[in-house]
């Protein structure tokens, strides 16, 4: 009789653990598991309150069915333990990683523009011969303007053009020149150098002005250098930039730290020369500056300029940006719209 009564609870048990585990291969949230934990082993849970009935079995039945309830208690512990892991990495994803899956691509960053078409213009002068110096963004009036010969009474001096440093004789460079007075200081002749970087000026911004705008300067000096080399230089650059059919031509004009001075043109690269809105039908495009350097400045740097001679140039970068990917506007370049940049 006693061991009738037995039998049937240890066959409640066995029911009750094929329950268990149906139940707990259908979990599939830390609440699931909450909730199969109070069902089994909370205060009123089915397994405790069939320890409940130990009571009515006779003493000698007791241990036996102590011991398969202990048994099964730590047994649905363990499973719940092990079924909460398994939970926690499937959230991390530590096992559960599926290789075949498409993988997250990461995007690059892009290249302001500038500063491609300022690498491109870099490469083009080394291959012709030229080495790179680069100068102070911060320079002193007398690198900017005097030793370049610019008058003390000079508009470009005046408060409302440059970027003065308050209380000091120092400015944000206005123009990358001052690199032709710190090369010519530290070497002889023969001097082949470019200069590309960044100027300030203090012009409010519109379609074509930026306060702050990026040149390339040049400057060749030896003996017996002419205008015709400027000429052949700059025409060489242009081709090798915009391709053989490219023309250029000068303009008279003046600047004080050379003489003659020129202002130089390239036919214009998205008419090829016949006239359109880009070039306002004048089928020529302003690049720059450029001349033979006056013989004054020679004299600011101790050249002797009864035995030298010399041509320099500015170029634009943005301007020859804006040619090569036809940007009508030169914020563009400067507001870091991700739209815009991802572009080129
Ligand atoms: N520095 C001039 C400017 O910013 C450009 C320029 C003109 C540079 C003539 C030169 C030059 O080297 O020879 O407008």
């Amino acid at each position: 009789m006693a061991d009738d009564q037995l039998q049937t609870l240890l066959a409640e048990l066995d029911a009750l653990k094929g329950a268990f585990e149906a139940a707990i291969a259908e979990v599939a949230s830390e609440q699931d598991l909450e909730r199969l934990r109070v069902k089994y082993l909370g205060r009123k849970g089915e397994l405790t309150l069939l320890f409940k009935r130990m009571g009515s079995l006779p003493p000698e039945g007791r241990p036996a069915f102590g011991e398969a309830l202990n048994r099964l208690k730590s047994e649905f512990h363990e499973r719940l333990q092990a079924a909460r892991g398994a939970l926690e990495t499937e959230e991390t994803g530590d096992e559960a990683l599926d290789l075949t899956l498409p993988g997250t691509a990461h995007t690059l960053g892009y290249k302001n523009p500038l500063l491609q078409v300022m690498e491109e213009i870099r490469e083009i002068f080394i291959s012709m011969g030229f080495t790179v110096e680069t100068g102070p963004l911060v320079e002193t009036d007398y690198y900017n303007f005097e030793a370049l010969n610019i008058p003390a009474d000079h508009p470009s001096r005046d408060l409302q053009d440059t970027f003065y440093l308050q209380d000091s004789d120092l400015l944000l460079r206005t123009h990358t020149s001052p690199v032709q007075i710190r090369t010519m200081e530290k070497q002889q002749p023969p001097v082949r150098i470019i200069a590309p970087g960044r100027c300030f000026r203090k012009d409010t911004p519109d379609a074509s002005h930026s306060p702050e705008f990026h040149q390339v300067e040049g400057l060749v000096v030896d003996e017996g250098i002419s205008l015709a080399d400027l000429k052949g230089t700059l025409l060489a650059f242009a081709r090798k930039l915009f391709g053989p059919s490219i023309q250029v031509r000068f303009r008279p004009s003046f600047f004080p730290f050379t003489e003659p001075s020129a202002e130089y043109d390239f036919s214009c690269v998205i008419c090829g020369g016949k006239g359109c809105r880009t070039c306002k039908y004048t089928g020529w495009l302003e690049i720059s500056g450029a001349g033979m350097v006056d013989p004054a400045v020679f004299g600011f740097v101790g050249y002797d300029y009864e035995k030298y001679t010399g041509f320099a140039w500015g170029m634009g970068v943005e301007r020859i940006a804006m040619m090569r990917y036809q940007i009508d506007d030169i914020r563009h370049f400067y507001d870091n719209d991700i739209r815009f940049l991802r572009q080129f």
